[in-house]
Parts: structure tokens; sequence; C-alpha cells
């Protein structure tokens, strides 16, 4: 490892146990940029990896269509990889900081993939576009990200409660692309909308946050009383909605 495990790994290998059950949207996410990924035309040398590959959603529905490359499995948490069935020979991990640039040997890769991931990082844009640099001429990224404008019912309750939200701040998409396209030519930019009702409305969904390990905000935390201020006014009927970016480009 580059660094002690940041603090986003620690609360995702805490319910690392839990990961694949909570993780629908994570798991039908990687489904559709295995799809994707699939049909792309790769350079025949140069390594391919999943950029926070956790327990290896997208490398196994890369696998599952027709992936015949070694995905190296990168991640910041030695306990996902542990549970992640694609990492289990030493050579077919590298446990990484990944706010720090990416190793020499990732350096000229063929394909870089990461879903749900580069939203964690201290700088996501300049991740992506340092990402983008690794890869060989002809190399591919295929990407899936929350963005900002993500879980509005959750700024609309934080406000009306007279609260902080504390969602963690997720990137802007426009900036994402714009990096993207500064070193690659984009083959697809598209944002998917999501959205989900949960029961009771905020606590389900807060519940769930943190059974998948994702609790972990750049934001201080909230008091008890702030807490029940905000799931008063979480707004009932709604469902609440996620903007996932999906980018896909060569080098
Ligand atoms: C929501 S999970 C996504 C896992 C997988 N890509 C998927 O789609 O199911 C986020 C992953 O990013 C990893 N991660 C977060 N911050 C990281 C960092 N600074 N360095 C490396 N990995 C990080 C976490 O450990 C976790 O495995």
């Amino acid at each position: 490892m580059n660094a002690a495990t940041p603090a986003s790994c620690a609360c995702f290998g805490r319910q690392a146990h839990r990961y694949n059950t909570e993780a629908g949207l994570q798991r039908a996410i990687a489904w559709r940029l295995a799809h994707l990924a699939a049909a792309l035309p790769l350079p025949a040398a140069g390594p391919c990896a999943d950029l926070g590959a956790g327990t290896g959603l997208v490398g196994l529905a890369l696998q599952q269509q027709g992936l015949e490359r070694t995905l190296l499995q990168v991640d910041g948490s030695p306990t996902l990889l542990a549970h992640n069935p694609l990492a289990q020979r030493r050579s077919d991990q590298l446990l990484w900081n990944l706010n720090d640039d990416l190793p020499a040997a990732l350096h000229n890769s063929s394909l870089i993939s990461s879903s749900f991931c580069l939203q964690w990082l201290q700088d996501p844009a300049e991740r992506l576009e340092h990402w983008a640099r690794a890869l060989r001429p002809g190399g591919w990224l295929v990407l899936a990200t929350p963005v900002a404008g993500s879980f509005p019912q959750w700024h609309q309750a934080a406000r009306r409660a007279g609260v902080p939200c504390t969602a963690r701040s997720l990137p802007d998409a426009e900036a994402l692309i714009a990096a993207a396209a500064s070193l690659l030519k984009l083959q697809r930019h598209q944002m998917l909308m999501f959205s989900q009702r949960y029961s009771p409305a905020g606590l389900g969904f807060l519940r769930q946050v943190r059974r998948l390990g994702a609790g972990h905000s750049d934001q201080p935390p909230l008091s008890p009383s702030q807490w029940r201020q905000l799931l008063h006014h979480w707004p009932v009927d709604e469902r609440v909605s996620w903007r996932i970016l999906v980018l896909i480009g060569q080098r």
C-alpha cells in the first residue's frame, strides 16, 4: 500500500461482508459498464485495471460478458479485496490509495475501468485526467460515478430543517466531462437517472447507505437532535434519486 488505508475505504471495509447484498444499484451499473466495455477494440498489449474494484462487481460482469484479459483489481481496502473473487492471487490485486498517482506498472494501460469510486477521491476531475493520461494510445477509459445533483430530497430536507446537509459533496459532471475530453476522444457521455423508494422515507435510505459502507462524509456529523429534525422534514412521498455519469473515451 502506498499510504495508510483512506477513511472512505475503512468505512467500506467494516461493511464488506454485506456489500454484495446491499449493492443493487452498483451491480446494475457494473453490468451496464461491462456491456459497453466488452464491445471496445482494446489494444492487444498493456495492462487492464479496475480502479476502486471493491468486491469485483465490474470485473465479474466483464468476465461474464466475454472479456478474456485479466483486470487488475485496485482498491484501498484490504477487506474488500479479500471479498473479491478476482483478487485472490497477489498478482491480480493492488492495494493502492487512488488519491495518489497510479504506479508505473499501470502506465500505458489498455483499459481503465472504474465504477462508483471517483466520487470518493479528493480531486475527482484531476484524478480522472491522471487516469486518462495513464492510457496507451488507443486505450480506453470506462467510468461511472454519481455526480452533483444527486439526492435532492436529502438537500431539500436539510434546507427545510435548517440543518447542514451532510451528504458527501459529489463531483460536477461538466467538469469531469471536460477533464476527460482534454485527453480522450469521448465515445459516450451519458447521464443516467436512478430513483428508489425507501420505507421509512429518509431513515430507510440513510440506513441503507450505512449498511453498504458508504456512510463516510467529508462534512462534520449532525447531532442527534439535528438528525431528528432532518428526518422530520424528509419528503415522505418522494423517491431518492441519483444522477450517474457514464463516460467512455479513447486515448
Ligand atoms: C461504492 S464502492 C464501489 C466498488 C465497485 N467498483 C463496485 O462498483 O461495486 C467504492 C470503492 O472505492 C474504494 N475507494 C474509496 N476511496 C478510495 C481510495 N482513496 N483509494 C482506493 N480505493 C478507494 C472503496 O474501498 C470501495 O471499494
